[in-house]
């Protein structure tokens, strides 16, 4: 028999791209809100007062009186072994990774340390509200079991693929083209398309790998096209410099990737901050994404991202948290450093946006749009339910909100960890 289970609320969630002004078309939201899962996935959603008479005697209902549910959230672009160097003082990107991030991947040959790392991370995004992420593990072919492990036990959609970095970097995180092909491969083969797992050849960026193992990583993405891929680009100053030294052939750092193959639908980009019209238009016509890392690119003094120019050519992008670089795995707080980086450039984030960029266009730079982002009928059934009033500011703040809209801005503002008071997979309490 079906499991069927219903949860009563406030409902909200995208049906498109609102811009950047609220579009009233691209949101739907149901005040006193029903939604109805069976077997993890949406059955139906509506008013609650029209739909509960017709609802069967033995469905399990559950009532969040004056919360709101919205879709799960997804983070295109985050590192798990880095949660042990988050807040690191006072270096930009390549120092910040020579003295922090790199030391600390180091530790994730250890499968006991990569398997503990792995399961407090999952119960973080959790407990953040995000259902959904595209992962950074180590170089080490354990790392990417202990972080698939700890997503499938908890019935998590998930994707992550083994680091590839072949050169400027510490010894002990070293593999070559040869070991990265076979492991890849290995390691696609025991996990893409299991359970809601799925797999990304992640070489970290043109500075670490050779030109030859991004050859091996563009014949992988050719020979498993529905397999992503995810890497960093044009995220720093000093970055661009060093790639176009390294590739002198490129027209760019974006042409580097393209030339190998690297470029496609299912491609995921983080950062994306220095880059010109041709390469946004070849994103675009690719079908590649972008992950924009709001709290990642002022903390390591990166730059601001163009979020209106992605927009303007239909990039596909999401939002990512970028850990350990970003500083925070809640998405509030992501969502609300990209409103201060967008209105230092004239560019307006409105609630709506904001939450789009974390649901809906997330899944779509994601390619995972016909399985979650909204609760269209079918989709797998991730949710959140969120506090207006989990601290005394937001109570307040909150109080005096007129509409929806309002509601969403200031609570996209001013929220946190404590304004997710609950996390559901697939119809599942989790956290
Ligand atoms: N570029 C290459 N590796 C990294 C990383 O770990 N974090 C960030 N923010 N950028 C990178
Ligand atoms: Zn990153």
């Amino acid at each position: 028999m079906a499991d069927r289970k219903a949860f009563r609320a406030s409902i909200l969630h995208c049906l498109g791209d609102p811009g950047e002004k609220d579009d009233p078309a691209a949101m739907e939201y149901f005040a006193d809100g029903l939604l109805i899962v069976e077997d993890g996935h949406v059955a139906a959603l509506g008013d609650a007062k029209q739909m509960l008479g017709g609802l069967a005697g033995d469905i399990e209902l559950t009532e969040h009186s004056g919360k709101l549910i919205v879709p799960g959230f997804i983070d295109c672009h985050v590192h798990f072994p880095q949660v042990d160097i988050i807040a690191s003082h006072g270096e930009q990107l390549l120092d910040w990774l020579a003295r922090y991030a790199y030391p600390a991947e180091e530790a994730f040959a250890d499968a006991e340390h990569a398997h503990a790392v792995a399961g407090f991370f999952v119960d973080e995004l959790l407990r953040n509200g995000t259902t959904t992420a595209l992962v950074f593990p180590s170089v080490h072919p354990q790392s990417v079991d202990a972080i698939f492990k700890a997503a499938d036990k908890r019935g998590m959609r998930l994707l992550s693929g083994k680091v590839l970095m072949d050169e400027n970097c510490p010894e002990a995180l070293r593999d070559d083209p040869e070991s990265a092909y076979a492991d890849s491969r290995q390691l696609i083969e025991k996990w893409h398309g299991k359970n809601r797992l799925g797999y990304a050849i992640t070489p970290r960026f043109a500075v670490t790998s050779s030109e030859a193992q991004l050859k091996v990583a563009g014949k992988l993405a050719r020979e498993f096209p529905d397999v992503h891929v995810h890497t960093h680009l044009a995220e720093n100053h000093d970055e661009v410099e060093l790639v176009a030294k390294k590739f002198p052939w490129s027209r760019s750092y974006l042409d580097v990737y393209e030339q190998l193959g690297l470029v496609r639908e299912r491609s995921v980009f983080a950062h994306c901050l220095h880059l010109d019209d041709q390469d946004r238009e070849q994103l675009a016509k690719l079908g590649a994404a972008i992950a924009f890392c709001p709290t990642s690119n002022l903390f390591l003094g990166s730059g601001l991202f163009d979020l209106r120019a992605a927009r303007d050519l239909c990039i596909r992008t999401g939002v990512g948290t970028d850990v350990g670089g970003g500083t925070s795995l809640n998405m509030f707080r992501t969502l609300s450093e990209a409103y201060k980086v967008l209105q230092l450039q004239g560019q307006s984030l409105p609630g709506s946006r904001a939450l789009y960029l974390a649901t809906l266009g997330a899944a779509n730079a994601l390619y995972l749009d016909d399985r979650i982002g909204n609760f269209i009928t079918g989709k797998e059934a991730d949710f959140v339910v969120l506090d207006y009033s989990a601290s005394s500011i937001t109570r307040r703040r909150l109080s005096h909100c007129q509409d929806i809209t309002q509601k969403l801005f200031a609570l996209i503002m001013l929220g946190d960890d404590r304004s997710i008071a609950e996390t559901y997979v697939m119809g599942t309490l989790m956290s």
